[in-house]
């Protein structure tokens, strides 16, 4: 009876996925704070600034004007359109708002990205090292994730020799890119991203473009991969550029003869996305001097961070292109990161997350720091560093 009792309580295999590391940082830097601690936050990648003041106007107005009620399954048809129209804007791409699906959060994109294009078994490809969820969400689908090493000649993407390298071992069914990518920050030109869409469709393998951090490029450009393929799919989010994580708003742009599963799918597992998050979302477009003045400032975290960084000791790190990450290595003080940002967090008060959390292979000598937080923040970071490096 006992048995059958514990039977019943067991969380299923599939649902067996590793933590998100960094959700334990921020939980340990809280219960510094508890005691009284000044924590620095570099670790949790989502910006210091609020929505913008159109968004929060619009969802103020909304309230005030009565119902929220379930919207069309693939978002408020003006939303879908507004999106279509930044497409023309920023990329010169004209984009039929057909193609355009609003999601809740690029999270909720994956699923529905990676239900609509693959089957149980099925392989993936990602750059290692990568954002966690990627290979945890296909885990918890069944899918089976493949990580491919990268290295500094491909400004640590995904080459096309070594997509093709591992699809010749087994056939792969996809691949998940992402410039800027998180935890390094690092950006592929138009070229490199051009060859490796073009390379992967040839070979059959189906292309999904994480563009959560387009808008955030200090280096160069970033190039969508829906002007570089009809085929692919790109997803995309208002967390980052648009400051609205706790929102839970992003987008698709999707092939148009896959819109119809997504529609299907979508509508089963959420009928719609949060209405209030598309209302702020539409106006967010209308704040994009204010979300450019945030940028501004995060290429001037970053200035401080690249320059004080190797004063501070840390001298080597991953090109800082885009995003709000820079990835430094680690080794010549410690080759196990989770101890390292842990002692970093309990001496120094910084906190960062620990490689392992991105790359399972050499993760144990990197850490992630974030610089979406405020330049005084940033700067007594360095010091903090600097000096407790020089304690240890
Ligand atoms: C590369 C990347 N993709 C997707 C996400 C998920 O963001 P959201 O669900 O808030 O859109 C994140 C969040 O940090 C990320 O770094």
């Amino acid at each position: 009876m006992l048995d059958v009792a514990k039977l019943l309580l067991m969380p299923s295999k599939r649902s067996d996925v590793p933590p998100f590391i960094v959700m334990d940082v921020m939980a340990a830097a809280a219960a510094l704070e508890a005691q009284g601690a000044h924590v620095l936050h570099l670790e949790v990648g989502q910006p210091a600034a609020p929505a913008p003041a159109t968004a929060l106007r619009a969802a103020k107005a909304a309230l005030e004007h009565g119902r929220i009620g379930y919207t069309e399954t693939l978002g408020i048809p003006s939303l879908r359109a507004r999106i279509a129209r930044h497409y023309a804007d920023t990329y010169d791409l004209a984009l039929d708002p057909a193609r355009v699906v609003v999601t809740t959060g690029s999270s909720g994109g994956f699923i529905l990205a990676f239900l609509a294009l693959f089957e149980p078994g099925e392989r993936v490809a990602l750059a290692n090292p990568g954002y966690p969820p990627y290979r945890h969400i296909l885990t918890a689908l069944g899918c089976e994730p493949v990580l491919i090493e990268t290295s500094a000649e491909t400004r640590w993407a995904l080459s096309a020799n070594a997509l093709i390298a591992e699809h010749r071992k087994k056939p792969l069914a996809g691949l998940v890119v992402a410039s800027p990518a998180n935890p390094t920050g690092t950006m592929m030109d138009a070229d490199a991203l051009s060859r490796l869409i073009a390379t992967a469709e040839d070979a059959g393998i189906r292309v999904i473009s994480d563009e959560i951090y387009h808008g955030l490029d200090y280096a160069f450009r970033a190039v969508t991969a829906a002007t570089l393929s009809p085929r692919a799919l790109v997803i995309n989010s208002f967390s980052k550029y648009f400051c609205m994580t706790g929102w839970r708003i992003g987008w698709m742009v999707v092939p148009e003869p896959l819109t119809r599963a997504v529609e299907r799918l979508q509508g089963n597992l959420a009928i719609s996305v949060p209405t209030l998050a598309q209302i702020a979302a539409e106006a967010a477009f209308d704040g994009r001097d204010e979300m450019e003045a945030v940028k501004h400032g995060y290429e001037e975290n970053r200035r401080i961070l690249t320059q004080g960084l190797p004063r501070a000791g840390l001298d080597k790190f991953l090109p800082v292109d885009g995003a709000f990450y820079l990835y430094a290595d680690i080794s010549k003080f410690s080759d196990d990161s989770l101890a390292f940002a842990k002692r970093m967090l309990d001496e120094a008060h910084v906190a960062a997350t620990p490689g392992i959390d991105f790359d399972p292979v050499n993760g144990h000598n990197f850490l992630r720091f974030c610089y979406a937080g405020s330049a005084a923040d940033i700067r007594a970071a360095v010091e903090r560093i600097g000096a407790w490096l020089a304690r240890r």
